[in-house]
């Protein structure tokens, strides 16, 4: 019978895990540190962290429940795209199809819709937590002015959603929404053209939201969450109220 030690020594000079993993078994202190910094997963977590932000009342979580919403709004999403076409004569009873005959349809559909709603309350409310604990001033401005813009994607995103259903409150609300946007002075008119594509919501309309949906509104969405994130590990961490005196030591997490 084999040694748990000489198991282990045959996975690690094994080629696969060789090309995977550059460094032997982590049971040493040294292999446990290149582990963490070879490891694209291991090292997007920092070293060390303050304690005060791992308590739930600094963060409330709200930054990361947004991220797995968005997560769970990437997955059912691209799950969604299988049976919807952006097309008038088909938009309206591929949505009824989902409710009604498509396996997990309705599940599907509305996890998509209830994560939708549900981000656009935790990205408000992380945006509230962020100011009220002082987040958003230096060094961490430009991260705060990243968020803004993924506030207003999630914003765009809901809203280019709405219509996609093509049903009468779908249709009513994008037809008000943009008459609205077509009253700014001077660009009003020409943004609502390039946005509806027509004089008025129809076809043209249906396929410009959908392609800002799942594509030019959703990509720099996902690149700007990677920024976002790597910002707060190169601002240091997130932010410690004024009168904290709670710094990590040097060499380990407090
Ligand atoms: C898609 C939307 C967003 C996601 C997924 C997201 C995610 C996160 C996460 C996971 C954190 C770590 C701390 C925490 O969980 O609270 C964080 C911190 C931060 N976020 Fe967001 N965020 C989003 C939107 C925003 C918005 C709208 C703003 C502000 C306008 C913002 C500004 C910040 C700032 C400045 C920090 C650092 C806070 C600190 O150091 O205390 N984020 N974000």
């Amino acid at each position: 019978m084999p040694s748990n030690r000489s198991i282990t020594r045959i996975i690690t000079q094994n080629r696969v895990w060789q090309s995977i993993f550059r460094q032997g078994y982590p049971d040493t202190d040294e292999n446990q540190s290149k582990a963490i910094t070879n490891s694209w997963f291991l090292h997007i977590h920092p070293v060390r962290v303050k304690t005060h932000t791992l308590k739930i009342s600094y963060t409330w979580g709200l930054g990361v429940i947004s991220f797995y919403l968005l997560v769970v709004l990437l997955v059912t999403g691209i799950w969604l795209m299988f049976y919807y076409a952006p097309s008038v004569e088909r938009a309206y009873t591929d949505i009824q199809n989902l409710e009604t005959s498509v396996t997990f349809g309705m599940l599907m559909r509305n996890m998509h819709r209830w994560a939708a709603h549900l981000m656009v309350l935790t990205v408000f409310l992380h945006m509230c937590r962020v100011f009220w604990t002082g987040g958003h001033k230096h060094p961490r401005e430009f991260n705060w002015v990243v968020g803004v813009m993924l506030w207003l994607l999630t914003l765009l995103l809901s809203y280019t959603g709405y219509l996609l259903p093509w049903d009468q409150l779908a249709y009513w609300a994008v037809t008000v929404g943009t008459n609205m946007i077509g009253t700014t002075p001077l660009i009003g008119e020409q943004s609502r053209l390039i946005l509806v594509g027509a004089l008025e919501t129809g076809p043209e309309a249906l396929v410009r939201f959908y392609a800002l949906h799942i594509f030019a509104l959703f990509l720099p969405m996902i690149i700007l969450v990677g920024v976002h994130f790597w910002r707060i590990r190169k601002d240091g961490g997130l932010s410690s109220p004024l009168a904290s005196t709670d710094e990590p030591p040097e060499g380990g997490v407090k």
